[in-house]
């Protein structure tokens, strides 16, 4: 060092502190103005980014008992608030519905959009043609409808009848229901049926799944959600031109009919790329989330010999052994539907979900929450709140009874299915159908442990958005 003339060493230094101060100047957080909520300052450039790991509902957890009901986070150059209450969370999605009614623009939101996040309706900017398109996928996903019933009641019975076979294949030895219930690819045959009449062969599902706050980075999962969706816009070219041809507009068939006579009349200026876009987007919703609660269902059951039972009883007396349950036979069921909420709460498959964005400046719990702010849902710490579930840890479905045994639905403590703008358009079915999967099965099977195997953890894994139970083996014995 000593041979360098000391103005080049200090000229170093001078660089090296601009490139820091340009560096900072670019990467700095978005100040928030005003009254903003408490939160940690996390790192510089990253802010808390590293902190949330895979489970981020832990994180969110301890930070909230730190900071309260709302606090903020930068994640990297965005803002981020998380909301860890029921109250502030329906503040912001039922009372403030238009205005958190966004979706951020994050990498992986645009790239399942296919790089525009004007179509489709998951991950699509909040809009008067994106509610519009919304309204459209509500009614066909509408078990009230006539229509949506007769296909659904069509079509599900099959599927279901599948999966129980499978399961009776195990013949009352130990196996791991993961492997085996193909519930993913029966509920994506049953959605197949209700937007375009065909199930795709997909031999599994269409796992989208990831930690959308990790894709501000381009990764080997950004290529192979790209490469994901370039096959199912693939498919779903296909099927347009398929149904366009064949297309009467004086009777639609399904979804896709009904998505073209719009385009065609004028009605709805929707493109054949939206159009592809919406399709991908409802055939890959929920599914994850949906096998993720048969999955825990089914360890929650096993761990709960006396909840089985019960409904094995309710089962016989409602239907009886000689034929399987049906729709209608399990709207006469409370306790089924109450094991059912119960185990969406303690299986909290989707423990942060619905990533939203503010459309405007505005407040929540009295805070000044500034446009195009992240809010993001500690739903694993709703769901656990002493107040509206005593002994939270406890699997308990009676709690959502009242005293004459009618089902009192969760929903007034906990929102399972969102709200407002964004709420489930799939909730009714994707409820319906988990119902006649549980009852098809108990009323075939008893779920127990293997013998000798010791109970299994209810700590699961995260992988992406959405919390599976490890990896189990159980033994389903035929009754
Ligand atoms: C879903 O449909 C595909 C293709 O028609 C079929 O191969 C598969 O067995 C079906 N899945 C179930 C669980 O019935
Ligand atoms: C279209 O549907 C209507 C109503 O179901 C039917 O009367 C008509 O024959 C159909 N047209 C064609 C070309 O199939
Ligand atoms: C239970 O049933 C009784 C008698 O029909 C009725 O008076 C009472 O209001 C019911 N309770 C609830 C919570 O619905």
């Amino acid at each position: 060092m000593e041979t360098l003339p000391s103005w080049f060493a200090s000229m170093h230094l001078v660089i090296a502190a601009l490139v820091l101060f340009v560096g900072y100047l670019l990467l700095r957080p978005n100040r928030w103005r005003g009254n903003p909520p408490p939160g940690p300052s996390g790192w510089p450039v990253v802010g808390s980014m590293f902190e949330l790991g895979n489970r981020p509902e832990i994180f969110f957890t301890k930070t909230s008992e730190r900071y309260g009901d709302v606090f903020r986070l930068n994640l990297g150059r965005k803002r981020v608030v998380v909301a860890n209450s029921y109250e502030t969370l329906a503040e912001a999605i039922v009372e403030k519905a238009r205005v958190f009614a966004d979706r951020p623009q994050l990498l992986s939101f645009k790239l399942q959009e296919g790089g525009d996040q004007t179509l489709g309706v998951q991950f699509t900017r909040a809009s008067e043609m994106q509610r519009k398109k919304i309204k459209l996928v509500r009614a066909a996903f509408n078990p009230a409808i006539p229509d949506v019933a007769e296909r659904f009641d069509a079509v599900l019975p099959i599927e279901v009848a599948s999966l129980v076979q499978d399961v009776a294949r195990e013949d009352g030895g130990p196996f791991d229901p993961h492997d085996v219930i193909e519930f993913c690819s029966a509920m994506s045959n049953v959605t197949g049926m209700l937007l375009y009449s065909k199930t795709l062969e997909l031999g599994s599902c269409l796992l989208i799944d990831w930690l959308p706050w990790l894709s501000w980075f381009p990764s080997a999962d950004v290529r192979e959600l790209q490469a994901l969706v370039r096959t199912m816009t693939g498919w779903h070219t296909d099927l347009i031109e398929e149904h366009r041809q064949t297309l009467n507009e004086s009777s639609p068939r399904d979804f896709l009919d009904q998505l073209l006579i719009q385009q065609q009349t004028g009605k709805l200026m929707v493109s054949d790329a939206d159009i592809c876009r919406i399709l991908d987007d409802l055939q890959s919703a929920g599914f994850n989330t949906a096998t993720a609660n048969i999955l825990w269902g089914i360890q929650l059951l096993v761990q709960n010999p006396d909840v089985q039972k019960k409904l094995q009883a309710e089962i016989d007396e409602v239907v009886g052994s000689g034929r399987a349950p049906t729709t209608k036979d399990c709207r006469n069921m409370p306790y089924l539907e109450a094991t059912l909420w119960e185990i969406q709460r303690v299986g909290m498959p989707v423990p942060v979900p619905g990533v939203r964005a503010a459309l405007r400046d505005t407040t929540l719990s009295g805070y000044d929450v500034p446009k195009g702010t992240i809010m993001l849902v500690n739903q694993a710490k709703i769901a656990t709140d002493l107040a509206n579930f005593p002994q939270p840890h406890r699997f308990d479905p009676s709690r959502h009874l009242d005293e004459n045994g009618s089902v009192v639905t969760p929903e007034k403590k906990l929102m399972l299915f969102g709200n407002g703008l964004r709420i489930c358009a799939g909730r009714h079915l994707a409820r319906d159908q988990m119902v006649i999967v549980m009852a098809n099965l108990l009323q075939r099977f008893t779920f127990r442990l293997p013998d000798g195997a010791t109970a299994f953890d209810n700590v699961g894994s995260t992988d992406g958005l959405v919390r599976f139970p490890l990896p189990y083996k159980i033994r389903a014995i035929p009754r």
